[in-house]
């Protein structure tokens, strides 16, 4: 890629496309936000890695504090995988003990404990884990159980976003219930934010359904793309997450942090969520409509602004592979096997670009099924 502008990114040959991986979440508000941009160069003219954090730490993290409703301190870092490894570490110096409980499948980052792929991975790395089903008390109470007095946490994700599966919303009474199990056991909840985190709602995103964390990870669009990661905590954990060792050379720079502030003030003064949600509602609208004109069957979930398209029966992705490559090719970047992010950048023209996009996207695979073309 060679660069981006709004909800548009460009590649190295000259082509130019409406932007649906939002470079995997970091960019919530479109590439190069003026006022992030602007942050970002002001600090940058005072100084990025010091002897010690800027005055920007202070203030994002009185921000997040300020934002987030279960948030009374932060932490910062550089990745999601940082993020949650520290959410883990924090939970087992707080309980003193050593079991995590992870739904099955969920992403978690690209650690040891949590990688998906096993290669390099030890037994060892895997022995505190516990899974549980995802939206399935039972599983998990099954899974507390088996952990007993051992229980450390339990990290859950705030919907089911597992690349390459369809996308299933969190039930209340789950969220509800995985809440009420850990208060029980004295073990902390922790939510994995790092990908829906200031995309679905201005704080933490089971804030609308009332359910707080003990702990929560967060990276991807807190700095509209600049390398930050933060964890949130409740005053309960914050002797805990004072007592750990944890850092890392660059952890400390300050323009990922001046681009944060001026991100999530952008995201507050610009209306930005219902901007997303809005778009998103309008391409999903429309890409059903083109779908059943063409009477081709697709399953499309998630929240509006995260949204994941298959076709039924499509083991191998071959029909949505068409699909993207398709889309692609008519200037609309999107993935077969990753939910899509959509920007708060996204136009009236981009939709209608991206909706054209994906009509010749359904001709492809209209022509795949009737086994015309490959
Ligand atoms: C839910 C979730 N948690 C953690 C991570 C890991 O974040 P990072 O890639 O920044 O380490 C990701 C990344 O995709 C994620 O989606």
């Amino acid at each position: 890629m060679r660069s981006g502008l709004g909800a548009r990114v460009f590649d190295v040959d000259g082509n130019e496309y409406v932007d649906l991986m939002c470079s995997y979440g970091p960019v919530v508000l479109g590439h190069r936000h003026p006022a992030v941009e602007a942050a970002v160069r002001a600090q940058a003219e005072l100084a990025d890695c010091q002897n010690g954090p800027g005055e920007a730490m202070v203030e994002l993290a009185e921000l997040l504090v300020s934002t987030v409703q279960h948030a009374d301190w932060a932490m910062f870092a550089k990745n999601g995988t940082d993020a949650t490894t520290t959410c883990c570490t924090i939970a087992r110096a707080q309980t003193g003990r050593s079991r995590i409980l992870v739904a099955k499948g969920a992403y978690h980052g690209a650690a040891p404990w949590c990688t998906p792929r096993l290669s390099g991975v030890t037994p060892a790395d895997r022995a505190n884990l516990g899974y549980y089903t995802f939206n399935d008390l039972e599983s998990v109470t099954a899974a507390a159980r088996e952990a007993g007095s051992d229980l450390a946490a339990i990290v859950v994700s705030p919907f089911k976003h597992d690349a390459g599966f369809d996308q299933e919303l969190v039930d209340p009474a789950f969220a509800r219930g995985l809440r009420e199990l850990c208060t029980q056991a004295g073990a902390a909840l922790i939510l994995d934010d790092v990908r829906c985190g200031f995309r679905l709602h201005l704080g933490s995103s089971w804030e609308p359904i009332g359910v707080h964390p003990d702990l929560s990870a967060w990276s991807k669009a807190i700095a509209n793309g600049h390398p930050l990661a933060a964890v949130l905590g409740s005053g309960a954990y914050r002797d805990a997450a004072a007592s750990i060792f944890v850092t890392g050379s660059f952890w400390f720079a300050a323009t990922a942090m001046a681009a944060a502030i001026a991100t999530i003030g952008a995201l507050r003064d610009e209306g930005a969520i219902e901007a997303m949600d809005r778009a998103g509602t309008t391409l999903r609208a429309g890409i059903l409509e083109q779908a059943a004109a063409r009477g081709i069957e697709i399953t499309y979930t998630g929240p509006a602004a995260m949204p994941y398209l298959t076709f039924p029966g499509d083991r191998n992705y071959e029909l949505g592979s068409t699909f993207a490559g398709a889309a692609i090719r008519a200037g609309l970047y999107l993935h077969p096997r990753h939910n899509w992010f959509i920007s708060a950048a996204m136009t009236d023209a981009d939709l209608a670009k991206a909706l054209a996009a994906t009509d010749e996207a359904f001709a492809a695979v209209q022509a795949r099924q009737e086994g015309g073309i490959t």
